[in-house]
C-alpha cells in the first residue's frame, strides 16, 4: 500500500507542477488567488506530502491569513489542496486536511474559510457561508464559499469582505 509522509515546505515550486496537473492551469483565474496574490503563507502552515521511498510529490495543502472587514477578525484561507491525480482516492487529501487543520488550530488560529465543493469539505465539517454575510473579491459561486470553526463560535458575528492581511494592514 501506498504511504506518504507529510512535512512542512514553503508553497511555489514543485508544488505549481502539481497543482497544474490537479486542477489544470486555469486555476489561475480562481478568486482565491486574488486572496493569495502578494500575500505571505501563514507561518508553519504550508505543507506537502511525499510517497515514502521514491520521494514523489504526491500532495500540497497550505493557509494564508485573512482580516474579515467588519471587525477585523483574524481567520485563514485554506488552499490549495490537492492530490497528484496518480495519488487520489488513497485518503490523502483528507490526512492533509485534517494535518493542516490541526496545525492550524495547535498555533491559535480559529477560524477558516475556502472556496470549494462543500460535498467533499462537508464530511471535515465545513460549512455554506450563509449568503451574503461574508464577501470575497469576486468572481465565485457563493455557494462554494465554505468555513470550520477552529474554536466554537468563532464565526459568530462574522461579516464583511474576505481581505488579505497585508491589505489589511495597508
Ligand atoms: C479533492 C482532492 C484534494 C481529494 O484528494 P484525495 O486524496 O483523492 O481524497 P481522499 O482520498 O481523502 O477522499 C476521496 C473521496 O473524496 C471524494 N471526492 C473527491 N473529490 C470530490 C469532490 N470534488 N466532491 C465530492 N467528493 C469528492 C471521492 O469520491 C472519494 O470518495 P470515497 O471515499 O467515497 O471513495 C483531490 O481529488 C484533488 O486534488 N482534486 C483536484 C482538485 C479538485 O477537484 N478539487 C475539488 C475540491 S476544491
Amino acid at each position: 500500500m501506498t504511504d506518504f509522509l507529510i512535512e512542512q515546505a514553503l508553497p511555489g515550486g514543485e508544488a505549481d507542477a502539481l497543482l497544474d496537473a490537479a486542477f489544470g492551469p486555469e486555476r489561475r483565474l480562481k478568486a482565491s488567488y486574488r486572496l493569495r496574490e502578494g500575500a505571505e503563507v501563514a507561518d508553519g502552515l504550508s505543507f506537502v506530502a511525499r510517497e515514502t521511498g521514491s520521494g514523489r510529490l504526491a500532495g500540497v495543502v497550505s493557509f494564508w491569513p485573512l482580516r474579515i472587514s467588519g471587525d477585523g477578525r483574524q481567520a485563514l484561507l485554506l488552499g490549495p489542496l490537492a492530490v497528484h491525480p496518480d495519488f487520489q482516492r488513497n485518503g490523502l487529501g483528507g490526512r492533509l486536511l485534517r494535518h493542516g487543520v490541526e496545525a492550524a488550530r495547535e498555533k491559535g488560529h480559529r477560524l477558516v474559510f475556502l472556496v470549494g465543493d462543500a460535498p467533499y469539505y462537508g464530511r471535515f465539517g465545513f460549512l455554506q457561508v450563509p449568503e451574503g454575510r461574508v464577501l470575497m473579491p469576486g468572481p465565485y459561486d457563493p455557494r462554494r464559499l465554505l468555513y470550520l470553526e477552529l474554536v466554537p463560535g468563532a464565526f459568530d458575528g462574522a461579516g464583511g469582505l474576505l481581505l488579505p492581511e497585508h491589505r489589511w494592514r495597508a
